[in-house]
């Protein structure tokens, strides 16, 4: 009898991990969200509780797995559960990358082949303790079978603007690729110096960008002081992106933390991010994006939009960030669109937000202008549409906490605001300025609209 309970145990551990490995398959994102429906707040981890208490800022650091080591490489692939004996291990040391900060582009191209192609699945290696430089490259599908890329070490840009004269916008370039996962605790350095002395707004350039990927896992990665935007995910389709640091100076221009354009079903889930500009952004096409457990600050705080530049229609929909903090943002939750525009925003829920000396707390903003001509008045405009903002307290750095300034033509429809607490850093009571806006509203709201 015992023996058989023993090997009935073994037998679950080896189903439970099977099963773990093929979750991306099982589609976890599915799951998920049927569970985000009866939401319980008190089995996530959130910060509320504790989050009073400014000395505990230690509590918000995600959950990363960093030092991983070397001996276990192949132990913590199989831990996340793949059969290791059928799968390659392409190593980019075997093709002639070094690993001492020198140029390494054409071994990773040459691993990439090699990976790439595997009918078995495959890891693509980058080992610990080394660094290594990259200048513009791309990882393109599809691949023959699921991929995952292990950096345990240090990728660093190339520095030389010379390296990227054919395209500007990208460094590391991942397309077309289904199946993959990039994680190891490794970092990104996009050694973004000069990019911010000669930076531009027009097609910001980005560190990583994940195009036309499915089935993409992120996780477990630095990314730091990238060229501009940090990591973009553009055109996808069901995404994870989790326990990720992501940091550049709050000086850096246009530094976004985590970019989402045209993408439909992404988790960004444990993430801290801390950069001169947005902290996560979501742009047109994207739909079904869940941002949980975000830590963002310095920076622009999170933004949808913008939406509708140069006359152009867009549209977002169901999008859910629970349980975030923000410190010394300019923005907390926006939605921004410019006049003109055409399309809709709407399904939008902000919930379980702490803010720290925000500027602008809560905003949504219709008539957003970032050039240097002045914007006019137009009548048409993105429609924002059921916007919930639930349980969002902390402080405000300016006296306008909550601020509607939305379309004449297209009011804010659907907006509810629900246990709102917002006072101005140092105590006293801060406002709220609502034009054009339907609201409800829902158990206390401070402060609330004239
Ligand atoms: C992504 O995962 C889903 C769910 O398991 C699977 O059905 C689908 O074939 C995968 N997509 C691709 C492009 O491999
Ligand atoms: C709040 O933010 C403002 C700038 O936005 C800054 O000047 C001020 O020192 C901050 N206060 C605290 C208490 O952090």
């Amino acid at each position: 009898m015992g023996l058989q309970k023993q090997l009935l145990q073994l037998f679950m551990l080896l189903v439970s991990s099977f099963s773990c490995y093929s979750s991306l398959n099982q589609d976890p994102l599915s799951n998920y969200l049927d569970k985000t429906s009866a939401y319980d707040n008190s089995a996530y981890p959130t910060y509320f509780g504790t989050i009073n208490d400014e000395d505990q800022d230690g509590d918000f650091e995600p959950n990363f797995n960093y030092e991983p080591d070397e001996s276990s490489n192949f132990e913590s692939f199989s831990e996340v559960g793949s059969p290791s004996s059928s799968i390659k291990v392409v190593n980019v040391n075997d093709f002639g990358a070094k690993g001492d900060g020198t140029d390494a582009t054409e071994a990773f191209e040459k691993a990439w082949e090699e990976a790439c192609s595997s009918t078995d699945g495959a890891v693509l290696l980058v080992p610990q303790s080394k660094k290594y430089l990259l200048r513009k490259i791309t990882f393109s599908g599809p691949c023959k079978s699921e991929l995952t890329m292990k950096v345990y070490g240090i990728i660093e840009a190339s520095a030389n603007r010379a390296d990227y004269k054919k395209d500007t916008r990208h460094w590391i370039l991942f397309q077309n690729i289904q199946n993959f996962k990039i994680e190891g605790g490794g970092t990104f350095d996009g050694k973004g110096d000069i990019w911010w002395k000669n930076s531009c707004k027009i097609d910001k350039s980005r560190a990583l960008t994940f195009y036309n990927c499915k089935n993409l896992s992120v996780k477990n990665l630095r990314i730091r002081d990238a060229q501009q935007i940090h990591i973009s995910i553009e055109q996808c389709f069901n995404v994870q992106a989790l326990n990720l640091l992501i940091t550049a100076p709050e000086r850096s221009p246009n530094t976004d933390g985590i970019h989402v354009a045209g993408t439909r079903k992404i988790q960004i889930i444990s993430c801290v991010i801390k950069t001169g500009d947005d902290c996560i952004s979501i742009v047109s096409g994207s739909q079904n994006v869940q941002a949980m457990d975000i830590t963002c600050g310095p920076g622009h705080g999170i933004s949808i939009g913008s939406l509708g530049a140069g006359k152009s229609e867009a549209h977002v929909s169901d999008i859910f960030v629970d349980t975030a903090k923000l410190s010394g943002t300019t923005n907390g939750v926006r939605i921004k669109s410019w006049q003109g525009g055409s399309g809709n925003a709407n399904k939008i829920t902000f919930q379980n937000v702490y803010m720290h000396n925000v500027t602008n707390p809560i905003i949504i903003d219709q008539n957003y202008c970032d050039q240097t001509d002045p914007c006019n008045e137009q009548e048409s405009a993105v429609q924002v549409k059921d916007v919930v903002y639930k349980n969002i307290r902390g402080t405000s750095a300016s006296d306008v906490a909550v601020k509607f300034d939305c379309s004449k033509g297209y009011p804010c429809r659907g907006v509810v605001l629900q246990n709102i607490n917002l006072v101005r850093e140092g105590g006293n009571q801060a406002k709220a300025l609502c034009k054009s806006v339907k609201l409800t509203k829902i158990g206390g709201v401070t402060p609330n609209c004239p």
